[in-house]
């Protein structure tokens, strides 16, 4: 659908289904739990729902109703609602953060597809946990294959973002976002019914707020904004192409929920598995790449052919949910070089994709050959998390909030998350409320006590 000369996404549920897409990814999956384990477990998990509720969703509606007023690219956004301010910048650190993220994403969505040949190989088959550690190791510390990996996953990246939002998103997340539910609901089942698995539950659902300091809440926070998406204008400039009728409370609710509900269940297939198997909670980035095998080794040890097809199918549709993520981080840097300097759509995303794939090679090898070569400790993969997690994605939330809370027209405010009236929305002094107040002053306290200032 066409309209005003610009693409839109062709139905409500389409729309529920590719901003849900961009929001479910690596960031429930692989993210989530490897902080979840980093961070002491239940405890950071109700820190995590709190940010969520009380900051992600109404941040979440701020973003959509800037991208819907507008119309345009995050940046282009800013200037149409705020002309002739320093606004626009907040765009621009979106833009940045968004090619930054996609840079490291990238590398873990090209693991994805080493396992997923992996898995068709049969390559797991007998293997014993400490084998899943060291074959995990020696792979990512590979100067080749996890790049060549990450230039392909990019290459697809960048051939769906050519043949435009309706046909290349939406179509996409329609039928895949379900299947990855259902199959992530059987490995929950399975997971669970592991020998020892209850340690495992325990450790999701009893909380010691005794660990908990400034790092864990600043860690929650970071990973609620990932996970949902927000901060760097990635549902704003999906936003902008919803149709006017789409309500954008039940939106962001409907996306909060899915996206939420996923990441819990990942606790849940991984935490039980880990202590099962007798891996440590706090493993890192490499946590569901050495505990998911072992799910599904032992799981179905009895019927093997199921472990094979249940192994495939779940690392593909990984790599699928990692695609849709990694496309809307790609839409925002295409949409702004391609409607900011005027550049033809195509060269717009060959740049970004030529970028990623230059930046992707460096935080792939920052892992392996690279690891002495770091910045403030860092090595450039967890610089560019650490750096967009947890400062670029919460500061541009908290600049969202105030934009909308406080610079933006109430009126234009009222018609965009009522559509001029016509919805109640019973949330809506209480949205109004969190963005000029509730939400500047916690993040803004969260970095402060960071920052060492308390
Ligand atoms: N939310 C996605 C995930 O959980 C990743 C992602 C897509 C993202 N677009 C984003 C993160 C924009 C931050 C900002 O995997």
């Amino acid at each position: 659908m066409i309209k005003n000369g610009r693409a839109n996404f062709g139905s409500k549920l389409g729309i529920i289904l590719a901003s849900a897409g961009s929001a479910v990814g690596l960031g429930n999956i692989w993210r989530f739990p490897y902080e979840t384990g980093n961070y002491g477990g239940a405890a950071f998990i109700f820190i995590y729902l709190g940010c969520v509720l009380v900051l992600g969703l109404p941040i979440m509606i701020g973003e959509f109703l800037i991208g819907r007023r507008s119309r345009a690219n995050t940046a282009g956004a800013y200037q149409i609602l705020a002309p002739g301010t320093q606004w626009k910048w907040v765009g621009r650190m979106g833009v940045l953060a968004g090619f930054m993220i996609l840079s490291f994403y990238s590398v873990v969505a090209g693991w994805t597809l080493e396992y997923v040949f992996e898995a068709i190989g049969n390559g797991f088959a007998g293997k014993t946990p400490d084998e899943f550690v060291n074959s995990f190791q020696s792979f990512s510390g590979n100067p080749w294959k996890p790049v060549i990996w990450l230039v392909l996953f990019l290459l697809s990246t960048h051939f769906i973002i050519v043949r435009g939002v309706e046909k290349g998103i939406e179509k996409f997340s329609k039928i895949m976002m379900p299947m990855l539910f259902v199959l992530i609901l059987i490995l929950v089942g399975c997971s669970v019914s592991l020998p020892g698995a209850s340690k495992g539950i325990e450790f999701l659902l009893k909380p010691d707020f005794s660990k908990v300091d400034s790092n864990v809440i600043l860690a929650a926070m970071g990973q609620a904004f990932f996970s949902l998406s927000l901060g760097m204008g990635c549902l704003c400039t999906y936003a902008s192409y919803f149709n006017k009728d789409v309500n954008l409370t039940r939106t962001a609710f409907s996306v909060g929920i899915i996206d939420t509900f996923i990441a819990i269940l990942a606790g849940f297939i991984i935490f039980p598995a880990a202590f099962s198997v007798g891996i440590e909670p706090d493993a890192g980035p490499s946590l569901i790449f050495i505990t998911l095998p072992n799910v599904f080794q032992q799981a179905f040890s009895g019927a093997p052919w199921l472990a094979y097809i249940f192994s495939v199918l779940f690392y593909v549709l990984l790599a699928v949910a990692a695609l849709t993520s990694t496309i809307s981080m790609h839409e925002v840097v295409t949409a702004y070089l391609h409607e900011e300097f005027k550049l033809s759509r195509k060269r717009a995303a060959w740049m970004v994709t030529g970028g990623c794939i230059f930046f992707g090679i460096l935080c792939s090898l920052s892992l392996g050959v690279g690891k002495g070569f770091t910045l403030f400790g860092l090595g450039m993969f967890d610089l560019f998390d650490f750096v967009t997690a947890k400062i670029m994605l919460p500061l541009g939330g908290m600049l969202i909030a105030i934009f909308v809370g406080w610079y933006l027209d109430k009126k234009i405010v009222w018609e965009e998350i009522t559509n001029n009236g016509t919805l109640k929305v019973y949330a809506y002094k209480t949205i109004i409320f969190i963005l000029k107040y509730i939400a500047p002053i916690a993040i803004a306290i969260v970095f402060i006590n960071e920052l060492g200032f308390i």
